[in-house]
């Protein structure tokens, strides 16, 4: 007896629900992995989910591809919502072809991507798959870089996240890496433009696929990682926390939550943090956690140039971007890999209208042949393009140290920061005292280890120049700084000033785009 239509629909349904197959679903689980829907259903709100697309298949009929189709093609593509909030997703199913990408994938993939730009919400791609359906051929490869290309369209527009739930090989690691944040799963996903098998050919090297490309590589060492997690359903709950913090679009507020911490509280810790003798390192987090909403930090890029912090958290109920200077971890100092960071963490804030903190302890630009080479010149600019260039309110605290061209960088006055604080023990100067004593007073230091007396004139010398310029006081009296605050009160003012800054209003001058150094 045939079918009724409804029962034809049904029997549709439940063929693409069940992917690739109950075996594969099995072998599927067996990896430590879930599937596609199952993954869909803890990132959404229960019942949320709307899919689209869910009876298309391949057109390959090469290989004998046309006796093997799968409903929905080995991606799961629709809309939901995350605590109410809408999002656009797409989920790719590896017990299809290994969730490998053909034309019609891809296809889909893009629609899910046009209709989140369309009406701005943000993208979330779940990846999972053994890259380019290799029947498909350059099909395959075309619809990558239609993928790519919509990636780079909604690049500011809506926030894009990547979450890396199994492999991400070859050329398919392009489209998370032009997206916002790029998250990954312990022990079962990687990355990496050319596996193991290649590399050992190429190269001769010899390297396992979790320490090519695996979760804590890409987290600590190449940086091309935000966030760790420690497995799916973790995973899940962080990024449903990191989606409470953004806005829809750039042209959306950040969700505003009720607060009960009071905007005027005194901040209890921060003198205790701060260390007496200024060389000693003390954990900026610390500080952060004691300024902001409930010390409730969610920080990015945690294991990666952990000489400075970055991440989101809320001031008085509303979400603001922190960037600090560590100075428990190579003094605080400015690197290569500190300002790449920095730099993309600020941009990212200021495409989606994200306010900026800035914690300022810095003793400089880490010196050596290694940063020159590897192009500490280029990178630190990155970091001072994105300060100048962003629009958002940009709010700095000078806790300690601020030399050089690093005081320049960090979000000083003079690259147009609106608000700019310090406390009494700031030290603002060219560089440090032991560093210019060697150079202005070179011949007086030798006369006196001549005589013996090096340390007694270093002393004197060293604490004239800190009267003199190791202090916030002359910053404060050309106007650099706005005011010199005691600690307690940074929470206070910054709530203030950001409650001013609402309603700044700053264009930038009409041009095509900028040429960030790269
Ligand atoms: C078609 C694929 C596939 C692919 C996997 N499968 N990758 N089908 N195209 N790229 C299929 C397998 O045939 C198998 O089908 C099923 O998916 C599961 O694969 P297994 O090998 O059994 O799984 P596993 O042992 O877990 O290994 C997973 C894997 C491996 C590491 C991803 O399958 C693999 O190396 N695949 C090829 C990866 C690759 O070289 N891709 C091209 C990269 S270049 P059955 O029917 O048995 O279930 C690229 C270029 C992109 O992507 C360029 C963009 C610009």
């Amino acid at each position: 007896m045939s079918k009724t239509p409804l029962e034809t629909l049904k029997h549709h349904e439940q063929l693409a629900e069940l992917g690739g197959g109950a075996d594969r679903i099995q072998k599927h689980h067996q990896s430590g992995k879930l599937t596609a829907r199952e993954r869909i259903d803890l990132l959404v709100d229960p019942g949320s989910f709307v899919e689209m697309d869910k009876f298309v298949t391949h057109r390959c009929t090469d290989f004998g591809m046309d006796q093997q189709k799968f409903l929905g093609d080995g991606v799961v593509t629709g809309y939901g919502t995350i605590n109410g909030r809408k999002i656009c997703l797409y989920s790719q199913d590896f017990t299809v072809f290994g969730g490998s990408l053909s034309g019609a994938h891809a296809s889909k993939i893009c629609k899910v991507m046009d209709l989140a730009l369309k009406t701005g919400v943000p993208v979330i791609g779940l990846s999972d798959s053994g890259g380019a359906r290799i029947q498909e051929g350059v099909e395959s490869l075309g619809g990558y870089a239609e993928i790519f290309w919509r990636n780079v369209q909604a690049s500011g527009v809506i926030p894009q996240i990547s979450l890396i739930l199994g492999p991400c090989a070859g050329g398919a690691v392009y489209s998370p890496a032009i997206t916002d944040f790029i998250a990954m799963v312990e022990n079962t996903s990687y990355m990496f433009v050319t596996g193991p098998d290649v590399i050992k050919t190429v190269t001769h090297e010899e390297v396992t696929k979790e320490d090519l490309g695996g979760a804590e590589t890409h987290a600590e060492k190449s940086g091309v990682c935000q966030i760790v997690y420690a497995d799916e359903r973790a995973m899940f709950e962080g990024v449903r926390r990191l989606m409470d913090f953004l806005p829809l679009n750039n042209l959306d507020q950040a969700p505003v939550v009720k607060c009960t911490d009071p905007a005027d509280r005194l901040c209890a810790n921060i003198d205790k943090i701060l260390p007496d003798v200024s060389i000693k390192p003390y954990d900026i987090r610390g500080v952060i956690e004691d300024v902001i909403d409930q010390g409730d930090f969610l920080e990015i890029h945690k294991s990666y140039a952990q000489n400075i912090v970055v991440g989101f958290a809320r001031m008085n109920g509303k979400t603001v971007g922190i960037v600090g200077n560590q100075p428990a971890h190579l003094a605080g100092c400015l690197d290569i890999a500190a300002s790449v960071k920095a730099a993309r963490f600020v941009r990212y804030c200021d495409a989606f209208n994200i306010p900026i903190i800035t914690f300022v302890d810095v003793p400089g630009f880490l010196p050596g042949t290694k940063q020159e080479y590897g192009g500490i010149i280029k990178h630190g600019a990155k970091l001072l393009y994105a300060y100048a260039e962003a629009t958002v309110p940009k709010l700095t605290v000078i806790t300690r140290k601020a030399y050089g061209g690093a005081y320049d960088v960090m979000a000083s006055k003079h690259i147009r920061a609106d608000v700019n604080l310090a406390y009494p023990d700031a030290e603002i100067a060219v560089m440090g005292p032991d560093g210019a004593i060697n150079i202005l007073y070179r011949k007086e230091v030798l006369a006196a280890e001549k005589a013996g007396k090096l340390d007694s004139v270093r002393a004197a010398l060293v604490a004239d120049y800190k009267e003199k310029f190791a202090n916030p006081y002359k910053a404060a009296e050309l106007g650099y700084i706005d005011e010199v605050i005691e600690p307690k009160m940074t929470r206070t003012r910054l709530i203030q000033a950001l409650s001013l800054l609402e309603g700044k209003r700053e264009t930038a001058p009409k041009r095509k785009h900028g040429n960030i150094p790269l």
